[in-house]
């Protein structure tokens, strides 16, 4: 294949050679100037189609939308905005659009909009930059593991277990619906099922990446991740991607430092890397800012918020400092909060956003929860009141990374277990790292698409993954 992306052609704006591009139609003015797009970036490359090189017929087909080869030399462009444009030698229509029904006209649309037509927004700037960048996040998230000799495992998508506790799966089953074997108590026998036994989708690879840990001291998984819950928010997914590193010989601590490192890094790549695309989301958020009420609108802007986060330290606070704060803010005197402050809560995202925009301005995490409101696994501390978790607070997000030390001690994890509830007897396998060699250790998960979302700026979930997954919403 001889074609050249756009992307690196308006990079090097080397002129004088020939090129062929291809690509689909922006717009086509004047019957002579074609605004050309391959996804490689947002710039469009402007094709000069000289007078009498095609037909009528031809030019008539090249519309908004429509898929083009063009061979050409480039040039330099007086027009402005680009330095070198291309000037055809010959054009052939790949794919005809009929301009009148191509849902995407060359003005802007609302993202609601955009949202109904997923299968055709990735032809749009703005979504264009998104997964142009969401791609070199994931990207970057190997190139960090691998820097640090972590080895990327692989961790099941149809389990056994629920990771979380929290009962929150999908069930995975080739049992008819209707005429499912049942058990004297009228239940389901999932005997009879494809697996033998009930199985759901992964909520979270986490205590398979513990297996791992336990071997090659350091591992980390990156894969799709399943929740039941019926969150119809701008921060819920029912399928989102989670990272998840899990370290050997890691307390709290540590794991508190490789999280911040590893976010920090994340977003140095992409600012690295994607100078453009983030210079074009920066300048969306801006005019996004201007239709809100002075009162909401973000003090800093994308890039500015961005660098202010790879610069700085993030605050690091107990849970019961974070209760404190709550309890003495003006926005809890007033009566501002929605939900209840007392100590034992499981914080709702006003009161995680209250810390991080209103009284940190700066990424927090928070440390030390009430075991009550924490999974079975995090380990115990000396209080027996709180556990040894850690949650990642981002301002604009809220919860952007949860994770814990791990109850390596094989006694106190049994009966946290049992007064929890967990199946300890189906959960041999895991405690079986905790019988043989146990160490301390340590991990936790990052929401890949709320990262996305911190460094996009896009204010909903469901405009960073390609195809979202909501109640009530399964296209495609
Ligand atoms: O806090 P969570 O539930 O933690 C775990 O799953 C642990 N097993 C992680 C670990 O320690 N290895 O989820 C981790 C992160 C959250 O902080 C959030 O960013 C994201 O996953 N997340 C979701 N993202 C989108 N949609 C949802 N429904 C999400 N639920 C969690
Ligand atoms: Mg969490």
């Amino acid at each position: 294949n001889n074609r050249t992306k756009i992307k690196s052609i308006l990079d090097a704006g080397e002129t004088g050679r020939e090129v062929t591009v291809m690509g689909w139609v922006r717009t086509f003015r004047n019957n002579q100037f074609i605004a050309l797009n391959d996804g490689s970036t947002n710039n469009n490359l402007q094709v000069v189609v000289p007078l009498g090189l095609a037909d009528d017929d031809t030019l008539k087909r090249i519309t908004t939308g429509a898929s083009v080869k063009v061979t050409g030399e480039v040039v330099p462009s007086i027009g402005k905005g680009q330095s070198v444009e291309v000037k055809a030698n010959s054009i052939e229509i790949l794919g005809d659009s009929d301009a009148e029904k191509y849902p995407l006209q060359p003005k802007k649309h609302s993202l609601e909009f955009l949202r109904e037509i997923a299968h055709l927004r990735f032809r749009t700037n703005t979504f264009g930059a998104v997964f142009r960048v969401r791609h070199s996040l994931a990207f970057a998230v190997h190139q960090f593991f691998n820097e640090r000799g972590f080895v990327y495992l692989h961790t099941p998508i149809i389990t056994a277990s629920d990771a979380e506790g929290a009962g929150e799966m999908f069930k995975v089953t080739t049992l008819p619906l209707n005429s499912a074997p049942t058990l004297e108590d009228g239940s389901i026998d999932f005997k009879e099922d494809f697996f033998g036994k009930s199985t759901n989708l992964t909520v979270s690879g986490q205590l398979e990446g513990e297996l791992g840990a336990m071997a090659f001291s350091d591992i980390y998984t990156f894969g799709p991740t399943f929740r039941a819950e019926n969150s119809n928010t701008t921060r819920h997914l029912a399928e989102f991607w989670m990272i998840e590193p899990e370290m050997a010989f890691y307390d709290l601590e540590d794991n508190m430092n490789l999280a911040e490192e590893f976010i920090k890094y994340l977003i140095n790549y992409v600012l690295q890397n994607n100078a453009d695309d983030l210079a074009f989301l920066d300048q969306r958020l801006a005019e996004e800012e201007k239709s809100k009420p002075q009162a909401e609108r973000n003090e800093m802007g994308l890039l500015e918020k961005l660098r202010f986060v790879v610069d700085n330290n993030f605050e690091r606070i107990t849970y019961t400092e974070a209760i404190d704060i709550l309890l003495q803010s003006p926005a809890y005197k007033k009566k501002k909060f929605k939900y209840e402050v007392k100590w034992g809560i499981d914080m709702q995202s006003e009161h995680e956003r209250y810390l991080v925009e209103k009284h940190f301005k700066k990424p927090v995490i928070v440390i030390n929860y009430p075991e009550g409101i924490k999974a079975f696994y995090m380990r115990q501390n000396e209080d027996s009141k709180t556990v040894a978790a850690m949650d990642i607070l981002a301002p604009g997000i809220g919860e952007i990374v949860g994770g814990s030390q791990r109850e390596e001690r094989l006694d106190k994890l049994i009966s946290r277990m049992e007064k929890m509830h967990v199946p300890v007897a189906e959960m041999s396998w895991y405690l079986d790292t905790r019988r043989f060699g146990s160490v301390p250790h340590a991990g936790f998960g990052l929401g890949f698409e709320r990262m996305v979302q911190f460094v996009t700026g896009m204010t909903n979930i469901r405009d960073v993954i390609p195809f979202a997954r909501t109640p009530q919403n399964c296209e495609f």
